[in-house]
């Protein structure tokens, strides 16, 4: 069975009857909407702050209601997806472009619960690209301080042209090799003018469930 469709099912299993929820973003937060459109379907009451354009969509096709978050005090959970998990819960996101909304809803979240399937998960961050959101107005240059943290980046392009984010912004994707420290690169990273936000999520996520291609699940706390 597809782990992305197991544990994003699995994880909707944390929902009850009248919660704020937050609906992350990606190929595997897809199984995660399908089901809560289910059990929508089905009557449960949830009230739901997408994470993207594309989960916006999803969403209400699923017919799931969408609120916006300044409605809210705070959401109960979010599920969103990941690039890559650590052993201590820190995260790579953003793969898909979604990460600077996906970092103000999850900010806004009691329980943040990220699915991935098992290739997903890293004794160390780093191997896959760090998506870096930045300014279009003096992109180069915030890549020059970028790259001054010891790191090489390339914009990301999508069929030849630049790629724009839901919030028209750019994104680097960023080497800096294996990363020792991620909370204290998320903070120094944004404090680089043109930096909007960076993909290291550090001390965010509660509860982490995988997909594994044997059909199993974890539910790792
Ligand atoms: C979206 O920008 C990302 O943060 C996704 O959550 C992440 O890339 C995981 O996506 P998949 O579930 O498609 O691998």
């Amino acid at each position: 069975m597809n782990p992305k469709k197991l544990t994003g099912e699995k994880a909707a299993d944390f929902i009850t009857d009248g919660m704020m929820i937050g609906l992350g973003t990606g190929s595997t937060a897809y199984y995660a909407i399908k089901k809560v459109g289910e059990m929508v379907r089905n009557g449960l009451n949830v009230k739901a702050v997408p994470t993207s354009k594309e989960t916006a969509d999803l969403a209400a096709e699923e017919g799931i209601e969408l609120i916006e978050l300044s409605e809210v005090e705070k959401l109960d959970i979010t599920i969103d997806g990941a690039d890559e998990v650590d052993p201590d819960f820190n995260l790579i996101k953003g793969g898909g472009g979604a990460l600077l909304r996906e970092k103000i809803v999850a900010a806004a979240t009691e329980r943040l619960i990220i699915i991935v399937d098992e290739s997903k998960l890293v004794n160390k961050l780093g191997d896959f690209l760090l998506p870096i959101e930045v300014t279009p107005f003096n992109w180069e240059y915030t890549q020059k301080m970028i790259n001054k943290m010891g790191a090489t980046s390339e914009i990301r392009k999508k069929g030849g042209e630049i790629f724009v984010t839901d919030n028209d912004n750019y994104i680097l994707d960023c080497d800096f090799g294996k990363i020792e420290n991620p909370e204290k690169l998320t903070i120094d990273l944004n404090t680089i003018p043109g930096v909007v936000e960076n993909g290291i999520f550090a001390n965010m996520a509660e509860i982490v469930v995988v997909g594994y291609n044997d059909g199993k699940i974890e539910v790792m706390y």
